[in-house]
């Protein structure tokens, strides 16, 4: 029986937006800087990355030893974790993945640890996956809500702001901000603009980052909730929200979902019509936020979730998950 501060961290992607928030948070944690070990690139081997008061020099991922760590938080982008979370896992290391590679292997538990933390139990890698940043918003705010009655279909649009694409999606929104109004990494101008459209199209016309939301949300609540997304990408720096229309299978009062959804570990439902939360309300904030639950007619309800991706959408979820491994080491 351990915890995170009795362990070797490393961080791979120690210098994106995810990494910050890992590090932002084990140092929020206590976590001696001896301890962590930050992990880039091997174009970032040498540079330092802030750590509380103090910083860490980046490590070169491709030389690393994870032999020396029991965990490693990665962030480093599907195709690069594909590669190295089974070589970590292969030394012995536990490896908490925040990128989309593993989420749907079967041997690999994805995991919302208010949700179905129990799943961990049945890693066979040694690797957990930490789901989409807009999955794991939805299902905080459903799960509570299929306790008391079972999900029929959800339909979902979501309003996803640019740090959900990491650094350069900030940066090219700062850009045009800032005047130049070409286009690079998203696929129209972001700037005083929305976009139908997160990562690439699939044949049957829906794009990934939907795709995504459907087969997640059904591996980690039920495969028999009929999902509906639609993600879209919005011009706001942080915090992803989603408008979320949901139908039940029995007769429940408002009162009972009220009730359900504000005693869930995690989630802060905010009662009041006036008093709702938008993205930057929520920056820094590790809880999913619920707010204009209402019902619209039948057994049809409609909820407004706002959650940062950077924090329960991705560092503070697999920080989670990290010390639930740690407690059994
Ligand atoms: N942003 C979000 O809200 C969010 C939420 C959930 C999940 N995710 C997932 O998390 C991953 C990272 O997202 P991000 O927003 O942090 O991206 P980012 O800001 O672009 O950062 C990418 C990180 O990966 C590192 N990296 C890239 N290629 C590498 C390589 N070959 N070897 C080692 N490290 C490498 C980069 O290091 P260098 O500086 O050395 O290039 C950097 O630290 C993505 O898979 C993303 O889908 C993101």
């Amino acid at each position: 029986m351990s915890s995170l501060q009795e362990i070797k961290i490393a961080v791979v992607g120690a210098t994106g937006l995810v990494g910050q928030g890992f590090l932002t948070i084990l140092h929020k944690k206590y976590i001696p800087a001896d301890n962590v070990f930050a992990v880039a690139s091997e174009k970032s081997q040498g540079a330092t990355v802030p750590y509380g008061e103090t910083t860490l020099s980046v490590h070169a991922l491709s030389t690393f030893d994870f032999s020396q760590c029991s965990v490693a938080l990665f962030s480093p982008g599907a195709s690069v974790s594909s590669v190295f979370a089974p070589k970590a896992a292969a030394q012995g290391c536990w490896v908490v993945d925040n990128t989309s590679f593993f989420r749907m292997d079967p041997d690999v538990p994805l995991v919302v640890p208010e949700v179905n933390a129990h799943a961990i139990a049945s890693a066979k890698k040694n690797i957990v996956a930490n789901p989409n940043c807009s999955t794991i918003q939805m299902v905080m705010a459903l799960k509570p809500i299929d306790d008391v009655s079972r999900l029929r279909t959800v339909i979902v649009s979501t309003y996803q702001s640019v740090s959900g694409a990491g650094r350069s999606g900030v940066a090219e929104l700062q850009r045009q901000i800032s005047g130049d109004l070409s286009v690079a990494r998203f696929p129209r101008q972001i700037a005083y603009n929305v976009i139908p459209q997160i990562d690439v199209f699939m044949d049957d016309g829906q794009t990934k980052e939907e795709w995504k939301m459907v087969v997640e949300t059904q591996k980690i609540l039920r495969p028999d909730i009929a999902i509906v997304p639609t993600c879209v990408r919005v011009p706001v720096w942080r915090g992803h929200s989603e408008s979320v229309a949901f139908e039940l299978s029995d007769d429940v009062s408002l009162d009972e979902l009220n009730n359900a959804i504000g005693s869930f570990p995690g989630v802060v439902l905010v009662r009041s019509l006036s008093e709702y939360v938008s993205a930057p309300d929520v920056e820094g904030r590790d809880e999913v936020f619920v707010c204009r639950l209402r019902q619209c007619g039948g057994r049809w309800y409609q909820m407004w979730v706002v959650a940062d991706n950077l924090r329960k959408g991705a560092a503070t979820n697999a920080i989670q998950i990290a010390e639930i491994i740690a407690t059994d080491m």
